[in-house]
């Protein structure tokens, strides 16, 4: 055993040596040594690869030039692949679009807006946080893309609920504060004897003191937590008037716009790009080259061959070893292609979600200088669901406000108004926050209704489950591959479109270095 083993090992550190690391890694393979697939972490394609195979980097056209397609084209691209990206649209990105001034943003079915917004101004009309877990930020890194704090929990925001305004650390002091009276009070007289020891007893109470800022006899009656109307300073300060009662605070319902970041995606700290969140595309398009990328270049037909495929489009056709096709599954469902009748189905399956947000530029940064809210998101009730403020070009002189960012219902009904429409709304709603100076001072605005761009059509998708249609279109079908954020779990981020393009490269290039 030992001398095999030892001969084993002497085989893999040659063939490293020779090889390099892939070529290492492709024997372990072979040789049922590699670690499984759960614990693999990402091997990019090298050039070395090939070297002991005597195998070529394949000719791959990938249709769709979002997040996915750029990131296929420039893994496969360390390698040598010869790629080419085929987009419907006019320009690289997908959803990661981010408007500044001189932008035109072309909606379908409805009228073109121009984006008038002042110098260094900019709206991330897609996608706009970064989780720090994600591997998003492993391709800022990559990249050299230079990223800074998304403020997603601003205790200064606000949280507006039935009708009432508060600051998001009054509601939450309020709610802590009455939850742990409750849970300490029980605790007391003893109703969760049969749960709790007489130690978990205390040790629970000195926690729920903590929590709720209780009172000496258990009983919440406000907290400095909840903030001030004046705050400290040589004086003590006016802490904001007491708490209403617990049946009030109850009927607030703000339970759930305090809770919003207690997810394991949207806890802080999360992230952005500088300038931005389109530099994540300006790197990729840069690093894969533009010249491989042919906008305005709209599929429309994909044919598995025995030794390849053809993907033909509007302009012509191209025939290449691999296709990846990573357009939204609800497109591509209708692309004539023989894949077979099931494939068809399965794109079919996941249900696009419309979304959609407005941006909208001040003159003057108001919400930092009289609200003092630096960054972070007010959570409502209302249809425009947030209000994003920036987190970012702070005490400058303009500055962008996502007057609404909805999904589902509410987007739909925002996404059928005319832009102007939708200006008007957001702030009459926004108006119910911030009052009347939400609609002063106001120099510009664009909106998005995701479900209307043209080769989009969603924000995102829902899969009624993740079920076989889903893990069917994880492989490969012939010599077609799909890829997109649709096919992980992780919809509706960046890193999903990430994941999801490594696993396509992954896939492709094992094939390739195993096959003739
Ligand atoms: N990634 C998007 C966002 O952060 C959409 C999303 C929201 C996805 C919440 C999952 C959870 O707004």
């Amino acid at each position: 055993m030992e001398g095999a083993a030892l001969t084993r090992r002497g085989l893999l550190v040659g063939i490293g040596a020779v090889g390099g690391a892939g070529a290492m890694y492709a024997a372990m393979g072979a040789l049922g040594l590699a670690p499984s697939r759960q614990e693999t972490r990402f091997a990019p394609p090298q050039p070395s690869d090939f070297s002991l195979r005597g195998k070529a980097a394949a000719k791959v056209v990938i249709v769709g030039a979002g997040v996915a397609g750029l990131t296929v084209a420039y893994e496969l691209g360390k390698a040598g692949y010869d790629c080419t990206l085929l987009e419907a649209g006019t320009r690289a990105g997908g959803r990661n679009l981010t408007l500044r001034g001189g932008d035109r943003l072309v909606e379908a079915d409805g009228p073109a807006q121009d984006v008038r917004f002042g110098e260094g101004v900019y709206f991330n009309a897609g996608p706009g946080r970064i989780a720090p877990w994600m591997v998003t930020m492993d391709y800022c890194r990559e990249l050299g893309i230079p990223i800074e704090t998304f403020v997603n929990n601003n205790a200064q925001a606000y949280v507006h609920t039935n009708g009432q305004t508060v600051r998001a650390r009054t509601a939450r002091a309020d709610l802590y504060g009455y939850v742990a009276e409750l849970l300490a009070k029980a605790t007391n007289t003893g109703a969760l004897n049969r749960k709790l020891t007489k130690d978990d007893q205390e040790r629970l109470l000195e926690f729920l003191r903590r929590f709720g800022d209780l009172g000496p006899k258990l009983d919440y009656e406000g907290s400095t937590r909840r903030g001030f109307t004046k705050y400290p300073a040589l004086d003590t300060g006016t802490p904001i008037a007491s708490p209403g009662s617990l049946h009030e605070v109850l009927a607030a319902a703000t339970g759930r716009a305090i809770t919003n970041d207690f997810g394991y995606d949207q806890a802080t700290p999360m992230f952005q790009p500088v300038g931005g969140m389109d530099a994540i595309v300006t790197k990729l398009v840069e690093a894969v080259g533009r010249d491989r990328i042919t906008t305005g270049a709209k599929v429309t037909k994909i044919t598995n061959l025995p030794d390849g495929v053809e993907v033909t489009w509007d302009g012509g056709q191209i025939k290449a070893d691999y296709c990846v096709a990573t357009l939204p599954p609800h497109l591509m469902a209708r692309i004539p292609h023989n894949l077979g009748e099931s494939v068809t189905a399965a794109l079919k399956t996941p249900v696009p979600v419309a979304s959609g947000k407005i941006g909208l530029e001040y003159g003057r940064r108001w919400w930092e200088l009289e609200d003092r809210i630096y960054g972070g998101v007010t959570e409502t009730d209302l249809d425009i669901t947030h209000i994003w403020y920036p987190s970012h070009g702070y005490h400058s002189e303009r500055g962008v406000l996502v007057g609404y960012y909805n999904t589902e219902q509410n987007a739909e009904l925002y996404g059928a108004l005319t832009p102007e429409d939708r200006r008007r709304r957001a702030l009459t709603q926004g108006r119910k926050i911030h009052g009347d100076r939400y609609g002063k001072g106001l120099l510009s605005s664009v909106s998005i209704a995701w479900e209307r761009q043209e080769h989009i059509q969603g924000g995102w998708v829902r899969w009624p489950a993740f079920d076989s249609s889903f893990t069917l279109l994880q492989r490969p079908s012939g010599r077609v591959y799909f890829a997109g954020d649709w096919l992980t779990h992780l919809i509706a981020w960046q890193a999903g479109a990430l994941e999801s393009a490594r696993s396509a490269v992954t896939q492709l290039h094992q094939r390739v270095l195993q096959n003739p």
